[in-house]
């Protein structure tokens, strides 16, 4: 519509000078008119400069004056032409808003007297305002003084207006657009000579692939991994979110009655609720573990029970990988190890911007005569530096299967402060000694979960953004496919 009348206008003339008043002129919309002037440009149809001035428009209370007369109109026509009216007659018989701005106006004007009673100081007025609103809406030009009192009335307010000036042919002119051939199609080729085709623009980035996006988590869990096997760990296997609460706990030297284990934090499972095997004989030497200790340990003292033991759950933390791993690996000729797991791990919580019930756990362990604690905090340095997180700190902590146990905090640069970033430890010799390893070997482990270190790196600052069924798909697509350098 808007562009065959500019076409169709330039056949004949030669410029539109204001777009605005071409636009009123055809009874177009102006927006409409400028979208097509600006498009039309760009092909070179035409020609066109831009064009800003300010206008000058009514605010609702002009609009509202310019329709139905001013107050102060109102006001006057309500005092008789002769005698006098009381105030408390002529507020009853206006709106509220016009005795108020009216009786002011009028009497400002000098065209009543007030007092208690109200008269005519003069027969006959114009009402000077609604013309002025009605000239201003019509575009038309007004003295200045009348222009700053509707201005410090509030009745006009001055608006800044875009257009265009001057607008031309240009050099690829035509009455109408042509159409070019976008698509390299059999029937386009077939027809290649009577076509146009759109030239080719080697610069455009092209549509995006609708294919396959990894997830941050995904992208960072291949980034640990590479670190644990340039360190040479071996991947322990994960593949059982179900567990039995003696590999999950009681293997660890868990006391049954440790508030962990409580509904609270554990998702018990009702079907399988209970194992079918374990170890029988290693589970003897556990249960007398946890009774009366042994291995220069006093035990916790308390009835230790089976069918606590056999609860199935859904494993906690991917410590209890790290139990059965080295419980095989006690079974034959002690060999040194270094094993690593990245999978979930499940727990019973409030869900919040910083925790979900699922999450996963990181989990590294070196098993090798003679382990000491400063094995453990050389190893972390190690592995936290290849990270890019070299500012380590520990802080002594407590966890019921290790002994030292280690929080490990490091240096945020961006928030410039420590940041607890995972848990560590050297296992107890109650948990190593019944599974039948021998006694001067030592395990150091640590944990962390793949949340924390994803959200850092890809500035989420909450977990349901990352997983779950809120998960932001955008950003899932969008995520960069690597990132250079850690902030
Ligand atoms: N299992 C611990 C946790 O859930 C992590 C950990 C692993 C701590 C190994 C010490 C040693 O947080």
């Amino acid at each position: 519509m808007a562009e065959a009348a500019i076409l169709g206008f330039l056949q004949n003339n030669e410029s539109i000078p204001d777009s605005g008043k071409f636009a009123a002129e055809l009874n177009l919309d102006h927006e409409e008119v400028k979208n097509v002037i600006k498009s039309l440009q760009g092909f070179r149809y035409i020609e066109a400069k831009e064009l800003k001035r300010e206008t000058l428009v009514l605010t609702d209370e002009g609009k509202k004056y310019a329709a139905e007369g001013s107050p102060e109109f109102h006001f006057f026509s309500a005092v008789p032409e002769e005698g006098s009216i009381s105030k408390d007659d002529l507020e009853k018989k206006l709106d509220a808003s016009v005795f108020k701005i009216g009786s002011t106006q009028a009497a400002k004007k000098k065209w009543v007297a007030m007092g208690k009673q109200v008269s005519r100081k003069v027969q006959h007025v114009e009402d000077k305002v609604k013309e002025s609103l009605l000239l201003i809406q019509q575009g038309l030009e007004l003295d200045q003084e009348s222009l700053n009192s509707l201005k410090t009335r509030k009745l006009i307010v001055t608006q800044g207006w875009t257009g265009y000036s001057d607008v031309k042919k240009g050099p690829s002119y035509a009455p109408k657009r042509k159409i070019f051939a976008t698509d390299l199609t059999r029937e386009n080729l077939q027809n290649w000579k009577e076509m146009e085709f759109k030239e080719y623009n080697f610069n455009a980035k092209g549509q995006p692939l609708d294919a396959g996006h990894l997830h941050p988590l995904l992208k960072v869990r291949k980034q640990f991994k590479d670190i644990f096997c340039q360190m040479g760990f071996e991947e322990m296997p994960t593949n059982n979110f179900v567990e039995s609460s003696f590999w999950n706990f009681d293997a660890l030297f868990q006391p049954q009655q440790h508030p962990a284990r409580d509904s609270h934090d554990t998702f018990f499972l009702k079907a399988p609720s209970t194992t079918r095997e374990l170890p029988e004989d290693y589970v003897e030497r556990v249960k007398q573990v946890h009774e009366s200790g042994g291995y220069g340990s006093r035990g916790y003292n308390y009835d230790w029970k089976r069918e606590e033991a056999n609860k199935n759950l859904l494993r906690t933390h991917t410590t209890a990988v790290s139990s059965r791993m080295l419980y095989a690996l006690a079974k034959g000729p002690f060999t040194p190890k270094k094993y690593f797991s990245i999978d979930r791990v499940f727990r019973n919580e409030a869900v919040d911007r910083t925790h979900l019930a699922e999450f996963h756990q990181i989990e590294g362990l070196i098993c090798d005569r003679g382990l000491t604690l400063g094995d453990l905090i050389g190893v972390l340095q190690a592995f936290f530096s290849r990270l890019g997180m070299p500012k380590l700190r520990f802080k002594p902590a407590y966890n019921p299967y290790t002994e030292p146990s280690m929080e490990i905090f490091s240096y945020h640069e961006g928030l410039e402060k420590w940041v607890e970033i995972g848990n560590s430890g050297m296992f107890r010799p109650e948990m190593l000694q019944p599974m039948g390893l021998p006694e001067d070997v030592r395990v150091i482990a640590w944990g962390l979960s793949l949340e924390r270190p994803t959200m850092i790196l890809y500035g989420i600052d909450n977990i349901r953004d990352l997983f779950g069924h809120k998960v932001d798909l955008d950003l899932i697509k969008r995520n960069p496919i690597c990132r250079v350098g850690i902030e």
